[in-house]
């Protein structure tokens, strides 16, 4: 079947990069003569054709794209709140969850596309791989700021998280060397420690919790005891949000809403609480949380969006639909969704790496 018009929606949290894939897309197809449908806020666009927001669904031309590849955020909007087989609603004065996704697929038909890109993490590769099964012509592109994914060495949005990461951590060692105190950064990454290992090389951080290593706290008392007995009165400790003590839980906002995920939120302070009382020195927190996923991409996530958004238009070329691309350094491939989803990349915890940063000092409270 020639291929005449796609669409391409950004979903999930968005993470720098986006652009850069939805500049590719639309220079690679309007290259071949397509028409590109622009998709507001990731499914929402499709789940209601009437649905309005700023950024509106609408055809997109080498001139709405022209210098996006610098700039954080998406265009398109994005949401992770629109999941059509979990799409909340209110019923009866109360929230639920219903199943939209019958919607979706009748809308995308009467748009007229023959295929569409779906840039996205974990969850809307799994929304991807459903709505492919109803029959969707559908090729995804990875995303996301958590590095989770498996089946592509990286995600663009990673490696910028990392520097916005490093960059806060050489602040935080210039206040805490001149107030002799014990600082932690918690960090985003969900359910993975990626961003917080590789900040915590780059930025030589004293100690470093991971979702991976359940910590104790009496591993982490000793390091920054022997930093102060050896005259080095102060220490920076990493925390990944999803880090959880020894027999405890990560720390959860709460029980999860509908069409939500569960919501991460205070393991820095939970771990603060629990240190300052030993340590007899100050502690103080920050959080650096929605920085990451904004600010100018990298190098890096503007080569690998750009390669993605191209690879995404050769993988509608060749009819391989329900696949993803992936980077298998140094070429960009591409594989099932199927692959991709239900396995979270994650740190080994006796890998070289972490193995690595211990022989550079770096306390895991293992
Ligand atoms: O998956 C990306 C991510 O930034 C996670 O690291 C974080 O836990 C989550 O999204 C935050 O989501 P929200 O934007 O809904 O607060």
């Amino acid at each position: 079947m020639a291929i005449r018009k796609i669409g391409i929606m950004t979903g999930g949290g968005d993470c720098p990069g986006l652009n850069a894939v939805i500049r590719a897309v639309v220079l690679k197809a309007r290259g071949l003569g397509w028409e590109v449908l622009g998709i507001e806020d990731a499914t929402s666009g499709l789940i209601d054709l009437d649905y309005r927001s700023p950024h509106g669904n609408r055809w997109l031309e080498p001139g709405d794209v022209e210098h996006i590849h610098a700039r954080g955020g998406t265009i398109l909007g994005t949401s992770n709140r629109s999941d059509p087989f979990r799409f909340a609603t209110i019923a009866d004065g109360q929230k639920v969850e219903i199943d939209v996704s019958d919607r979706v697929v009748d809308n995308y038909h009467r748009l007229g596309l023959d295929a569409l890109v779906s840039i996205g993490g974990d969850g809307s590769m799994r929304i991807a791989e459903a709505l492919a099964a109803k029959g969707m012509r559908i090729v995804g592109v990875p995303k996301t700021i958590d590095q989770d994914l498996a089946g592509t060495d990286y995600t663009f949005g990673f490696q910028t998280a990392v520097e916005t990461a490093t960059d806060a951590l050489d602040r935080l060692h210039d206040t805490a060397k001149s107030h002799d105190r014990v600082m932690v950064l918690e960090l985003m990454g969900r359910d993975a420690g990626w961003i917080a290992l590789y900040s915590s090389i780059a930025g030589a951080a004293h100690v470093c919790l991971i979702p991976e290593i359940p910590y104790r706290y009496e591993p982490i008392i000793e390091a920054i005891h022997r930093r102060k007995a050896a005259g080095a009165p102060y220490s920076i400790v990493v925390i990944a949000e999803g880090a959880a003590p020894a027999g405890g839980q990560a720390s959860h906002l709460g029980p999860r809403a509908a069409g939500e995920m569960p919501r991460l939120f205070g393991a820095g302070h939970r771990l603060a609480s629990a240190l300052e009382p030993h340590l007899h020195l100050e502690v103080r927190v920050t959080v650096l949380g929605h920085l990451q996923r904004g600010g100018s991409p990298v190098q890096f996530d503007r080569v690998l969006g750009t390669r993605f958004g191209v690879a995404a238009v050769d993988c509608i070329l060749a009819g391989k639909f329900g696949h993803m691309v992936a980077l298998r350094t140094p070429d960009i491939v591409s594989i099932p969704i199927a692959e991709a989803i239900g396995r979270t990349r994650r740190i080994e915890p006796d890998g070289q790496i972490v193995r690595q940063a211990k022989d550079v000092g770096i306390c895991f409270g293992d």
